[in-house]
C-alpha cells in the first residue's frame, strides 16, 4: 500500500464519490440518496468554507478513501464539548474494494489519515462523531487509539464522541505494528 493524498475536486470527482456513498455499507455516511448533482453542492460548499477540507486519498494513484477535516468549533460540535485549541474533526470513508478484501487495508488507512493530521505541529487531539450505531468505525477508531468520551445527540444523528490523543495514537500504533496480523508496512508518498 502506497498512499497520497490530493484534494478533493467536488466537480471532477463527485461521480466517483457518488458511486461509494450509495452503497449500503456507506450507510452512515448520511448520502445514500444523494445525487451526484447533491455531492457537487456539498462538497463544493465544503471546499470553499475556509474550516473544514476534504481530501482524497490514493492507493498506488487510485481514488481508496476519503478524509476529511474540520475545525470542531466551526462544526456542529461547538457547544458540545469544550473545544482545545489542539483539536482537529476527521471524517473517513474507505471505497468499496476493488478486488479481494486486504486484511489490514482500513487500519492501515486509519494510521495514514491520522498520521498525516498529527504531522500539523499545531495538532494535539483528533476528534471523531461517528453515529451511536457504527460499531464498524468505533472497532476501528479503538486500534487507532480513539477513546470514547460519551454520547451526544447532533442534529442528524446520535453520535458517540471519540478522541485520539497524539500518544494514543503512538501506542496504538506501535501495538499495530506489533501485531501478528500486521501485513507489509505503509510506504507513504507525496502529500499537498
Ligand atoms: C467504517 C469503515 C471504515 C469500516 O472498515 P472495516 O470495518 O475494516 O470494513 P469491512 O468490515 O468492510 O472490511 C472487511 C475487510 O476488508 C478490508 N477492506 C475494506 N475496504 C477495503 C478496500 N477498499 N480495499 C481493500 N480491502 C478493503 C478491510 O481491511 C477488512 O479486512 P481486515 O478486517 O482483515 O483488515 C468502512 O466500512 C467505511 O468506510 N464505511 C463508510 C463510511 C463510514 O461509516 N465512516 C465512519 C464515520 S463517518
Amino acid at each position: 500500500m502506497s498512499f497520497t493524498f490530493r484534494c478533493f475536486d467536488p466537480e471532477s470527482d463527485a461521480e466517483l464519490l457518488h458511486s461509494w456513498v450509495a452503497l449500503p455499507y456507506a450507510a452512515f455516511w448520511g448520502m445514500h440518496s444523494a445525487t451526484v448533482a447533491d455531492v457537487v453542492e456539498e462538497y463544493s460548499k465544503i471546499q470553499s468554507s475556509g474550516h473544514h477540507h476534504a481530501l482524497l486519498g490514493l492507493d498506488d494513484g487510485v481514488p481508496a478513501f476519503l478524509m476529511e477535516e474540520y475545525l470542531p468549533s466551526f462544526s456542529p460540535l461547538a457547544g458540545l464539548y469544550a473545544v482545545q485549541p489542539g483539536d482537529i474533526g476527521m471524517h473517513l470513508l474507505v471505497a468499496p474494494p476493488a478486488g479481494p478484501p486486504r486484511t489490514g487495508f482500513t487500519a492501515a488507512v486509519m494510521e495514514t489519515v491520522l498520521d498525516r493530521l498529527f504531522a500539523k505541529d499545531r495538532v494535539e487531539r483528533v476528534v471523531v462523531e461517528p453515529d451511536a450505531r457504527n460499531h464498524k468505525i468505533h472497532v476501528l477508531n479503538e486500534r487507532l487509539g480513539f477513546r470514547p468520551a460519551g454520547g451526544i445527540v447532533l442534529p442528524d444523528k446520535q453520535a458517540l464522541l471519540s478522541f485520539c490523543t497524539r500518544e494514543a495514537f503512538t501506542s496504538a500504533r506501535a501495538a499495530l505494528h506489533s501485531s501478528p496480523i500486521h501485513q507489509s508496512p505503509i510506504r507513504q508518498g507525496a502529500s499537498l
